[in-house]
């Protein structure tokens, strides 16, 4: 697709993968609204991206509903959804509760999946349209302590091929990106982003694959693909 005034959404732009993907975007000339739950963080991000500030909880039914009226009103349109707002929590499985489920799902799944459903909506009547789910490494492989993150990211992984199947006849492309770990805030307890490690990836590797994979001509779109950092190993 060309990107140069493409209007598109990144929920959790705000900082880390979101923020880097939102600078790029407009760096490529797109319109970009981001979204978050902290209004300041948010705003500053958009001060420094170029991007649209809408202060929203994709956890919200109704926080969804008023970021598809801004997306109207502010872009005029939509061709890209980026779900990318996620949180994460470890905890061994005797620890589990209801609540520890229910909080990251309606994040990471019933956000996403009701995202999903409005930018489809749109999708569907103009025939032409993109949506990039991120996921993570946690998608395809579990590990201990993991439970609620890594089954919330297997869900997403599953819907992707779900709306893979529903909206390729619609001519919209669904792809999924598994980051494996990035020095973001995520997990943080601070919330401040974590200093670079050259063992480790950065933001930017990954806002780099969704700009690639959205560049590629439509004809063609990349299903899943997994980003990992190349040497682990390193000092
Ligand atoms: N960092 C990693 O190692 C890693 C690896 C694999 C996958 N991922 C995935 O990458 C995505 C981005 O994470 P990141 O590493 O960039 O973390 P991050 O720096 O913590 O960014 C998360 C962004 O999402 C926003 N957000 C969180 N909950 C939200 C909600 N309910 N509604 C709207 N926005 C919300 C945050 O802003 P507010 O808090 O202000 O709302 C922030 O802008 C997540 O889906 C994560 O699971 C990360």
């Amino acid at each position: 697709m060309k990107l140069s005034d493409s209007r598109i959404i990144i929920t959790g732009g705000s900082s880390g993968i979101g923020y880097a993907t939102a600078k790029y975007l407009v760096e490529k000339g797109a319109k970009v609204l981001i979204t978050g739950r902290d209004k300041e963080k948010l705003e500053k991000a958009a001060n420094e991206t170029g991007a649209v500030a809408v202060v929203a909880d994709v956890a919200k039914e109704e926080d969804i509903e008023y970021t598809f009226q801004q997306v109207k009103e502010k872009l005029g349109g939509l061709d890209v959804l980026i779900n990318n707002a996620g949180i994460g929590r470890r905890k061994s499985l005797d620890e589990l509760s209801l609540q520890d489920f229910e909080e990251i799902f309606r994040v990471n799944v019933y956000g996403a999946a009701l995202m999903a459903k409005n930018a489809a909506q749109i999708f569907k009547e103009q025939n032409y349209g993109h949506i990039i789910n991120i996921a993570s490494t946690a998608a395809k492989k579990g590990y201990a302590n993991g439970t609620v993150y890594s089954s919330s990211k297997f869900a997403l992984r599953g819907m992707t091929e779900c709306w893979q199947a529903e909206l390729r006849p619609h001519n919209v492309r669904v792809m999924l990106v598994n980051p494996s770990e990035v020095t973001t805030a995520f997990g943080q307890p601070d919330r401040k982003e974590r200093p670079e490690q050259a063992n480790k990836l950065r933001s930017e590797e990954i806002a780099h694959t969704i700009v690639a994979a959205l560049e590629m001509d439509d004809r063609g779109f990349i299903p899943e693909v997994t980003v990992f950092a190349t040497n682990p190993f390193k000092n």
